[in-house]
């Protein structure tokens, strides 16, 4: 549930009635940023004096309360700041599509809170929609912009995804990766139901699921360096991307997440055979090796699944054991269900044309089947929202 903090925040004018539209909306997406968001709003406010505007906080409900520091200055404002705290969807795409939709703005720009975008830039970049552009994209490559103090391995890196997004998506974009960018209403409305809340980088989906005529252009700014708090992009950002590269490309045919979900089942595999082997060198016999190599398999599947593909629903260390638990349950249930599509297939023969191979056919559909039904329990159940408890 959202939460939308009207009564501290929609400032009305008993003489005016209630505030007109804004031609801006700024969304400011945070998490643990309490000591980064005030500092954020006063710059706002003074960049943007020219310009009628509201600003949107989209908090996930940060341990450190971000929206209750947000809230607090809210109050001490004349310009509307709205502050919404969320606490059951999380992350980055899905808090910028929820500000969106709670925006009241003919533009929508979104901005980081913590001072690493250059504010400064935003009425230049309110001024290219409303002459007439659908995206604008706030740019470290364009004139005027830059990296910063980036040190050549984060450049080389930087370089190499947008090339990368470049290449498969066809874009223009010369900074497709900027978390800073605005778009018009229209554009928003035209393109939300195509974009995936899940996608890792929200300005991605609105290139590649636009109109191909939609208006690209940019604004230069400086990246400039993170003064407070802790950046959230750390591990696993680069196999994020290509996963979000290969979704923009594939649609929605085949959920990103399941990818994620097979490729971590493929790589337990591996540490099944390799713990079997393992286990039998160290002279285990056979049947105990192979409930050594599954168990170990199942543990490494779960840590994998939990950083990698349930990533948002994660769960913390005090809430580890009990999911495991779920994952040991499901796991027991999938063995079980490959077993009986497995003695199925093979004994009542469907496959007996394919002679020799057909345990092996019977065996690896019964792998399918079992993986599909574990997939579906997993995100309904180990990992469903009330399960997972993210730190
Ligand atoms: N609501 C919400 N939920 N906000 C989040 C979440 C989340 O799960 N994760 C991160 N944020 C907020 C942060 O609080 C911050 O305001 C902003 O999103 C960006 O997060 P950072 O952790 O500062 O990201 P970064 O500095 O590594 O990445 C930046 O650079 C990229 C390009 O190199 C961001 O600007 C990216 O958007 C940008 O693409
Ligand atoms: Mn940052």
């Amino acid at each position: 549930m959202t939460d939308l903090d009207s009564d501290t925040s929609i400032v009305t004018d008993p003489a005016l009635g209630p505030l007109s539209t804004p031609t801006l909306s700024v969304i400011v997406p945070t998490y643990n940023e309490s000591e980064n968001i005030t500092v954020l709003i006063d710059a706002l406010e003074a960049a943007l004096v020219d310009v009628s505007h509201e600003i949107v906080v989209v908090d996930d409900d940060s341990p450190d309360r971000t929206w209750e520091v947000a809230r607090a200055h809210a109050e001490t404002l004349t310009n509307p700041v709205h502050v919404i705290r969320r606490t059951e969807d999380r992350g980055l795409s899905s808090a910028v599509l929820t500000g969106m939709r709670a925006a009241r703005g003919d533009v929508m720009a979104v901005i980081d809170a913590d001072m690493q975008h250059d504010e400064a830039v935003l009425p230049s970049m309110v001024n290219e929609i409303l002459a007439g552009a659908d995206i604008c994209v706030g740019s470290r490559k364009a004139e005027g912009g830059g990296y910063g103090e980036w040190s050549k391995s984060r450049r080389f890196v930087s370089w190499t995804a947008t090339v990368m997004a470049q290449q498969i998506l066809g874009t223009v974009a010369s900074d497709p990766m900027s978390g800073f960018f605005a778009v018009s209403r229209e554009q928003f409305t035209q393109a939300e139901e195509k974009i995936n809340p899940r996608g890792f980088k929200i300005l991605l989906e609105f290139l590649a699921r636009s109109n191909p005529d939609a208006k690209v252009v940019e604004v230069g700014y400086v990246f400039r360096n993170r003064e407070r708090g802790e950046t959230k992009m750390s591990g696993g950002v680069i196999g994020q991307y290509l996963l979000a590269l290969l979704d923009l490309r594939l649609g929605r045919v085949v959920s990103p997440q399941f990818v994620k979900y097979a490729i971590v089942g493929a790589s337990g595999l591996v540490v099944n055979l390799a713990v079997y082997l393992l286990a039998t060198l160290l002279g285990l016999g056979a049947i105990a090796a192979v409930l050594v190599g599954v168990q170990a398999s199942i543990l490494w599947n779960f840590f994998m699944n939990n950083r990698f593909t349930y990533r948002t629903q994660r769960y913390d260390r005090s809430f580890l054991l009990k999911g495991v638990a779920f994952y040991e349950l499901v796991s027991v249930h999938g063995l079980f269900t490959q077993l009986c599509v497995f003695l199925t297939l093979d004994r009542w023969g469907p496959m007996d044309a394919l002679g020799f191979a057909s345990s092996f056919v019977a065996n690896a559909i019964a792998i399918a089947v079992a993986a599909v039904g574990n997939y579906f329990l997993h995100t309904n159940y180990t990992w469903s929202r009330i399960a997972g408890r993210r730190q």
